[in-house]
């Protein structure tokens, strides 16, 4: 696997060292909202075993709407901003980088505490006014200063997998007659202010997906054609980098072309991109050669794993020590561990 361990990149003026990412994974171990000391040995270890760029699990705005969740870290002045000091410490004096991924869960915040979840046209909650758009705009943008305060080096906006971001972007859920619905470009005039806010402070990753976690099947983009009105939309706005999230990188995006969706986004967009999905999730790499080739062809400049990571925090080293077999395949359980 030398181009994924060898080769170096720069990307959104980011100087890597390799094209692994460690992808974005909630683990709900920040009491309070803040991170705390095992937080950052764990992104340590990860950094220190040689993944270029970690992406943290999402944090939260500061909009009481974000979330009700109490274990998620947040990304907020304060404890929170001290406990991701330790963590951006960390992670840098081991040699690695560090994106903030950016969250606001939509209609998947629970109503507890008398807080309904905001929507874009209510199905789930409230339906969202121009106002309360430009509220949460801001909390995307306070979030971003603060996330440059803590020492992180980039910021993802996370506008996937049916989140509030992606409820804009996506036709069953958005209805608005305002300018943040209709078209495919209209649905992602909410994302792109996002975009814009946050821009300025932090190298901008987006993170977008077709899939929802509730609809496997959904997509925001029917052909290659709607994609390109989004992303267009949202690279104007500011987007350095696209994380386009895939359940199974393999899989084409759109009939007719073996690119998949991050092929798609840097061949519509001309920016780097991120593939991501059950990347070798077991030590069978037969999927393997599919990577390397759509790194070779430019489709995609770096690759994100996820569930692997949580069992071999040394995944990366094992590679470069060709130590391939002493790597433990993925199982449901190590979603329940922590080191
Ligand atoms: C435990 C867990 C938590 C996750 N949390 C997030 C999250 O906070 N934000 C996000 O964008 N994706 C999240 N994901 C999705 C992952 O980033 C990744 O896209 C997915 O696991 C597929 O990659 P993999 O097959 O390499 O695991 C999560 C996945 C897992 C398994």
């Amino acid at each position: 696997m030398p181009t994924l361990l060898d080769s170096p990149a720069v990307v959104a003026g980011l100087e890597l060292p390799n094209r692994l990412v460690m992808a974005p994974m909630t683990r709900f171990r920040s009491p309070g909202g803040v991170p705390t000391g095992e937080v950052a040995d764990y992104y340590r270890r990860r950094a220190e075993n040689g993944i270029g760029l970690i992406i943290t699990e999402g944090t939260l705005v500061g909009h009481p709407t974000a979330s009700h969740e109490t274990t998620v870290p947040r990304m907020t002045a304060g404890a929170a901003e001290t406990g991701w000091r330790q963590v951006t410490d960390a992670v840098h004096a081991a040699g690695g980088h560090i994106a903030a991924q950016l969250w606001h869960l939509g209609s998947e915040r629970r109503p507890v505490d008398g807080v309904e979840a905001w929507t874009p046209s209510g199905a789930g909650g409230h339906a969202m006014t121009t106002a309360e758009i430009d509220v949460i705009v801001e909390a995307f943008a306070e979030a971003a200063r603060v996330a440059a305060r803590a020492g992180f080096d980039a910021v993802e906006i996370h506008a996937a997998h049916g989140y509030l971001l992606d409820e804009f972007l996506w036709p069953e859920t958005n209805h608005r007659t305002d300018a943040f619905g209709g078209s495919p470009a209209r649905r992602a005039a909410f994302p792109a202010e996002v975009i814009r806010a946050v821009r300025g402070e932090l190298p901008v990753i987006v993170r977008f997906s077709q899939f929802k976690e509730r609809d496997h099947g959904a997509r925001i983009a029917s052909s290659a054609g709607e994609l390109e009105q989004i992303l267009t939309v949202l690279a104007d706005a500011g987007a350095d980098v696209f994380h386009a999230s895939q359940r199974r990188f393999w899989e084409p995006a759109f009939p007719g072309s073996p690119r998949n969706l991050a092929g798609w986004a840097h061949e519509l967009t001309g920016r780097p991109t991120i593939t991501v999905g059950s990347v070798a999730l077991t030590r069978d790499v037969t999927q393997m050669s599919r990577l390397l080739a759509g790194l070779a062809h430019g489709e995609f400049d770096l690759v994100a794993l996820g569930r692997i990571l949580l069992g071999n925090p040394d995944w990366a080293r094992l590679l470069t020590e060709n130590r391939l077999a002493e790597v433990r395949d993925f199982e449901k359980s190590h979603e329940d561990t922590y080191h």
